[in-house]
């Protein structure tokens, strides 16, 4: 089939999205999300650049159908694609927009609607398109925030406690996009690059606190590093805590330290965001609540006033550097506060503050509450390491354990959490595997490599 090329300037206008979306503005984020996962889709899987425009496009207009000056019938995809047909868009965006997310099964069975698509026979040559809008779609949640296949399926299920249809369809559709993705993915690997990109939390998830580097989960990492995977701690320590165990695994990656504020590798630290005006604020805030807190630099971590001696042994059992009386030069890279997750109103109030401030707040322990710069996270910062590395960022994998894990989770092709993750972190990731305890991690890394990495994937399967 030759390839129909289109000229940026014919159909829809772009700016028009605005306008059409003023009383909808969540759906309108939803759908630039969708659209910029399906840029990432696009780099990952090296499309050629028509094809790219065309898929990044049908992402961004594939809910144009919900404004309600578009109305015709009760049905968004068949309104947005006749809507977009009639502008002169191109035939595969408009299909993208028709079939998204089986959208011609479901209007297959309403009334009037399923005359227009009996009489529309699928482009097969857009097919592929059709199928990655779909993954798009399924990586924006619906209220506009890029999250996992796992996540978007939650965030359905909260939004329609009153409708167990819809949550069923989703449960059985959520599968059938993360299958048709994970088969997908195996395009990406390469011999350069046989296996994803796996970046996994340290504490809880590769390591139990107190403990140090099993043989197992060493061996599993070493090992799969061996067969051509890139492996790469992401945590919320301070880099200097984590250089020995980056020796221990003999990893030359970069590594994500500081929850994504800065990275690790053999030229030293990078910082990738900083806290700036927003330290001092804080500061005085935690410490007018008389919260211990400890601010991280670059070159350590310093304990703000309220500090008790008692607090350096959970530094210790964490296996993080010990902080220092005195005051550090250089960039906040994060505020850790000591404060436990029990306390719920003084939780909902400290992230108040954060929001107030302009800064992120999560948790990432029982006893610990972070705020960290709005770029400084794992998401980010996995981005940042793997487009260096011009590596595609979709050929990846996270596990982790927390909160703070969820950004990476969102980031990468897929994730996993550990079984001894909390219920709502477990239930945003693709699989749930070991135990920390039991070299969860380990074992997943096996599997992955003996599966030969996407090849051995797919939708509930257990490890
Ligand atoms: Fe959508």
């Amino acid at each position: 089939m030759p390839f129909v090329s289109s000229c940026p300037e014919s159909g829809f206008n772009i700016r028009a999205l605005e306008s059409l979306f003023a009383d909808r503005m969540p759906r309108l984020a939803h759908m630039r999300d969708a659209a910029s996962f399906a840029k990432d889709l696009s780099g990952s899987f090296s499309l050629p650049a028509d094809h790219a425009r065309l898929l990044i496009r049908s992402a961004l207009l594939h809910d144009i159908g919900y404004a309600s000056a578009l109305r015709r019938f009760e049905y968004h995809a068949l309104n947005g694609a006749l809507f977009l047909e009639e502008k002169g868009e191109h035939p595969w965006v408009v299909e993208g927009v028709l079939r998204h997310s089986q959208a011609d099964r479901k209007g297959g069975r309403l009334p009037l609607v399923s005359e227009h698509y009996a009489s529309r026979p699928p482009l097969a040559e857009a097919d592929w398109l059709v199928r990655a809008v779909t993954v798009a779609d399924w990586r924006a949640a619906g209220v506009g925030k890029r999250v996992s296949f796992a996540r978007r399926f939650e965030d359905i299920a909260t939004r329609n406690p009153d409708n167990p249809g819809k949550v069923r369809q989703a449960a059985a559709m959520v599968n059938e996009v993360r299958d048709s993705f994970l088969e997908w993915a195996r395009d990406m690997a390469t011999e350069r690059r046989p296996l994803p990109w796996v970046f996994c939390d340290v504490d809880n998830t590769l390591i139990r606190p107190g403990d140090g580097l099993s043989d197992a989960n060493k061996a599993a990492v070493k090992a799969y590093v061996a067969a051509g995977g890139a492996f790469s701690v992401a945590t919320g320590k301070h880099p200097l805590s984590i250089a020995p165990l980056v020796l221990q695994l003999g990893l030359n990656t970069t590594q994500v330290a500081g929850n994504g504020s800065c990275l690790l590798d053999g030229n030293g630290i990078t910082v990738l965001d900083e806290l700036r005006e927003a330290e001092g604020a804080l500061r005085a805030a935690l410490e007018s609540r008389g919260l211990p807190i400890a601010v991280y630099r670059p070159q350590g971590i310093e304990t703000g006033g309220q500090w008790p001696a008692s607090l350096d042994e959970i530094f210790d059992r964490y296996g993080e550097i010990r902080p220092s009386r005195t005051r550090l030069p250089g960039a906040a890279l994060k505020i850790l506060c000591i404060v436990d997750g029990d306390d719920l109103r003084r939780e909902e109030e400290l992230r108040l503050l954060a929001a107030e401030l302009g800064v992120d707040c999560c948790r990432s322990d029982r006893h610990f509450l972070e705020f960290l710069p709005k770029q400084g996270n794992k998401g980010q910062a996995a981005r940042t390491v793997m487009e260096r590395a011009q590596w595609p960022v979709l050929h990846s994998l996270a596990v982790g354990d927390t909160e703070n894990d969820e950004l990476l989770f969102a980031l990468c092709g897929a994730c996993a959490a550990v079984a001894n993750a909390g219920e709502w972190t477990r239930r945003g990731a693709d699989w749930t595997i070991g135990q920390c305890a039991d070299n969860g991690v380990g074992v997943f890394l096996d599997r992955l490599r003996l599966g030969s990495g996407w090849a051995g994937l797919r939708s509930g399967m257990t490890f």
